[in-house]
């Protein structure tokens, strides 16, 4: 089965090609496209790839894997990331994590049944200082708290 870009990317594609003096530069903004076309990355988009910038399907799968923010199978609309680092671990992440996994009936690495939510464990977010910190898809939630979840929770749902 194949894999191509929409329209739409493959003109943005075309158009970052003209930037880069290197075909090889352009493979992690490709990869972001392709995940955010698709909401994850697929082999037949990293064979895809791999012909557009004249590598091996395993050199995008080599550049892809090094990113955690790269996802390989289908994930939920709302992907809730709960830092598993120190800072976070002291101030309450595991109540967090117990509290969201409760809450929609799954583990960490799963996903809702109707693909809404996926909860992951990650490392630090960048967020120390205001830990213990959750991220969905791109936002912060600083300094969270099981109430503060359940607010946001019930208006993705
Ligand atoms: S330890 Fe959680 S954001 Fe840094």
């Amino acid at each position: 089965m194949s894999w191509k870009f929409s329209e739409k990317n493959e003109k943005k594609f075309q158009e970052l090609l003209k930037r880069y003096p290197k075909k090889d530069s352009l493979a992690l903004p490709a990869l972001w496209m392709i995940q955010e076309q698709d909401g994850w990355i697929c082999k037949n988009a990293m064979v895809f790839l791999a012909k557009k910038l004249d590598k091996s399907p395993m050199d995008i799968y080599s550049i892809a894997s090094f990113y955690t923010m790269f996802h390989f199978e289908p994930i939920g609309k709302y992907h809730i990331q709960l830092c598993k680092t120190l800072s976070c671990r002291l101030r309450g992440s595991e109540n967090i994590k117990k509290h969201i996994e409760n809450r929609l009936g799954i583990k960490a690495g799963e996903s809702t049944e109707d693909m809404k939510f996926t909860i992951s464990e990650v490392e630090c977010l960048g967020s120390c200082g205001t830990a213990p910190c959750v991220c969905i898809n791109d936002d912060y939630i600083q300094n969270s708290t099981p109430e503060m979840l359940d607010k946001i929770l019930d208006k993705l749902k």
